[in-house]
């Protein structure tokens, strides 16, 4: 029994750990912040411990959402063992690393309370599993889960079993993306190219194709462009998107959140070589992105346009003059 209790809210006593240890961090600074009057800085870093999933059925649910988010190609890839669902064999922690947890690697530790929310992507709300399968759908290559698979239900409990680790009232370090200074000029798939063959080709190969285990099920190192890897029209295929997390991520064994390997410019270069679509073939995904041209993100890179700048100026930059258009006819460029 007593054992039992302790599996039980083994969570809950880490989570209140890390509140206890967040809430020292913000003391100092909330004396800081009443001399200087600085907004609260994200200061925490937030830890999950899986041995602390509740030994109960939604403890069950977790599990596999966890195993999901590790192993998604060999459950639900194309030769998923519980269902076909995605259309190649990424994970989705190879974006969203150490399952969704990792700092500024598109952390997934606020999403469960996030959702509903508004999409401009999709011009309307859309609940946290409904954006789950947006990214079966792209990057993925896939068909949408059934909203009520046994998938889906981890996925959510999953989601729900890391935010109980973040502090309820204060921001954390690593929930958004690493920012990058825009270049004034636009961004070099040229550079790029040299930069990948330097620093990213020894692992994701001299044509992005990655490597596949040696069981073939998923990737040692997952591709980067060509049919089997993301889409046009994942997020990840947006350049500004995808610097801010090259900067935080890669070289993977190189790089990390505090100590960059890559600089912002180099993050953006590689960035435009990954995705210029004129050089790697991208099979296109027709879609209708953003109903709303208002709403457009600023490198997102299909018209129509809310501004007179090409395809090619939103796609690579640079980016200050379309903001700056933007601020002036009193709308907002978001990126
Ligand atoms: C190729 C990279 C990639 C892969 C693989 C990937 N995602 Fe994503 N995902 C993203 C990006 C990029 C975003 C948007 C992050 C941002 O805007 O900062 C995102 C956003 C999300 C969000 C919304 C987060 C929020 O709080 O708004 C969820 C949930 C999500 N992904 C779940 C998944 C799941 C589940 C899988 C596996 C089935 C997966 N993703 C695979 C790149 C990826
Ligand atoms: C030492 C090997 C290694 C090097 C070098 C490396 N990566 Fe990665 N990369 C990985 C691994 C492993 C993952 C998956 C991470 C995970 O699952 O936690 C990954 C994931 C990615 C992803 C997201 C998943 C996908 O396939 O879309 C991108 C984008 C990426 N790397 C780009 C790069 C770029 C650009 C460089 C060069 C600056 C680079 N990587 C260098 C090993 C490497």
């Amino acid at each position: 029994m007593k054992s039992l209790l302790r599996i039980a809210t083994g969570g809950f006593l880490l989570a209140t750990a890390a509140t206890v240890f967040y809430s020292c961090q913000t003391k100092v600074q909330g004396e800081e912040k009443e001399k200087t009057k600085t907004p609260a800085v994200a200061t925490a870093l937030l830890q999950v411990d899986s041995t602390a999933i509740p030994n109960d059925k939604f403890g069950k649910e977790v599990k596999y959402g966890q195993q999901l988010m590790y192993n998604t190609a060999y459950y639900i890839g194309p030769e998923g063992i519980n269902g076909k669902y995605l259309g190649n064999k990424m994970n989705c922690t190879n974006c969203h690393q150490q399952g969704g947890t990792k700092p500024f690697s598109f952390n997934l530790m606020l999403s469960h309370e996030d959702y509903p929310q508004y999409r401009a992507r999709e011009g309307k709300v859309l609940t946290l599993a409904e954006r789950v399968n947006n990214c079966v759908t792209r990057p993925h290559n896939g068909r949408p889960l059934p909203l009520d698979s046994k998938e889906m239900v981890a996925f959510l409990s999953y989601f729900r079993w890391i935010n109980s680790f973040v502090p309820k009232d204060k921001p954390f370090k690593g929930q958004k993306n690493l920012s990058v200074t825009l270049p004034d000029i636009a961004a070099n798939p040229e550079h790029g190219a040299l930069l990948y063959e330097q620093h990213c080709a020894r692992c994701h190969g001299k044509e992005g194709e990655g490597q596949l285990r040696p069981d073939q099920l998923t990737y040692t190192y997952p591709p980067l462009w060509g049919k089997y890897g993301y889409q046009p029209g994942s997020s990840m295929h947006r350049i500004i998107k995808q610097a801010q997390w090259l900067k935080a991520n890669m070289p993977y064994d190189k790089a990390t959140w505090d100590k960059p390997f890559l600089s912002d410019a180099e993050a953006m270069d590689i960035a435009a070589f990954v995705n210029d679509d004129s050089r790697h073939q991208r099979p296109d995904v027709k879609n209708f992105d953003y109903p709303h041209m208002e709403e457009k993100a600023l490198d997102y890179d299909k018209g129509p346009f809310a501004d007179t700048f090409s395809v090619a100026q939103h796609k690579f930059g640079p980016y200050q003059p379309v903001i700056d258009y933007w601020k002036a006819k009193g709308m907002k460029a978001s990126y």
